[in-house]
């Protein structure tokens, strides 16, 4: 892999703020309250086909979750995906092929990840392998899952080390309400886009159907792996994009909200969404590998830019 600059000079503005992450390691909200860049508890928080989505019940991870929700509540704005998009948009963090981008993820260790009771690599590729059983002939289907979460790499220090609620959660629309379906919906109101008139409409900047593309969604790894995707030219159909992209876009497909803005592609794509799933059988990566690989060449070229 070759990694073109140590760490971006990202700068997470948060209301006049600059903060420069690599100077401080830490974000510090208005009024000096401090994020620390891995400290706080984000269990469970994506919460993909996964047991955990029991936002009310009782649990000792659940103060970690809403304190999780709390941050990227406030912090995910219109302006600060707009600069993320910018940033990443770039490509320039590292070039390296898809497989070689599973094993890095597979380094990162960080125990508020919520599928981090087993490596990284594991769930991508019971991820995929759970989905090829059910649909043996959907070759992207497979592709598509092994690589859905391979934009977790934001957190690495190579790739910004953003912090975790700028890489994982439920994602949302920008530049419209807040729909109440979205989990912990009460940090809404600490957003500066709440107070915003544009933003504040069932429709706020865009129009009924205007299609999921033209949706400024919370910035995170899904969003990035689909950046990355679409940029480095995969043949992958729009299908599998959409799964990549809308995956934790859980008010959407788990709460039917948003779908306002669907236009007839979105709702077919959505249906491929909805199947996806995940089992806790444990793949053996080398058996299974050399498929996979195959499926990279099919949709992928052999350096990919990140
Ligand atoms: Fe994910
Ligand atoms: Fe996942």
């Amino acid at each position: 892999m070759t990694i073109l600059i140590e760490q971006p000079a990202l700068e997470l503005q948060v209301e006049g703020n600059n903060v420069h992450a690599e100077e401080t390691n830490e974000l510090v909200l208005e009024g000096g309250f401090p994020l620390p860049k891995d400290g706080y508890m984000a269990p469970e928080i994506n919460s993909f086909g996964h047991s955990f989505r029991e936002y009310d019940a009782e649990s000792e991870r659940q103060k970690g979750v809403e304190e999780f929700y709390r941050l990227q509540h406030i912090n995910q704005t219109y302006d600060f995906v707009k600069r993320m998009r910018e940033e990443y948009g770039k490509l320039d963090k590292a070039e390296m092929g898809i497989w070689e981008c599973c094993e890095l993820l597979n380094e990162l260790v960080d125990e508020s990840d919520p599928d981090l009771d087993e490596p990284q690599i594991q769930h991508l590729l019971q991820s995929a392998e759970t989905i090829r059983k059910d649909y043996p002939n959907e070759d992207w289907l497979h592709l598509t899952a092994l690589i859905h979460d391979l934009g977790k790499i934001l957190a690495l220090p190579s790739f910004g080390e953003l912090p975790q609620w700028a890489v994982v959660g439920d994602t949302f629309p920008l530049g419209c309400a807040f729909d109440e379906s979205n989990v912990h919906h009460k940090y809404f109101k600490d957003n500066p886009d709440y107070k915003c008139p544009a933003y504040s409409t069932k429709n706020g900047i865009y129009t009924e159907g205007c299609g999921l593309d033209n949706i400024v969604m919370s910035w995170g790894h899904d969003d990035y792996m689909y950046m990355v995707a679409k940029a480095n030219g995969t043949t992958l159909p729009s299908a599998g994009l959409f799964i990549i992209r809308y995956h934790s876009f859980y008010p959407l497909h788990k709460e039917g909200a948003y779908t306002h803005f669907m236009n007839e592609e979105d709702v077919e794509n959505l249906k491929w969404l909805k199947i996806f799933n995940k089992s806790k059988v444990l793949v053996d990566v080398e058996k299974v590998k050399p498929y996979y690989v195959s499926l990279i060449e099919k949709y992928f070229p052999a350096k990919v830019r990140w």
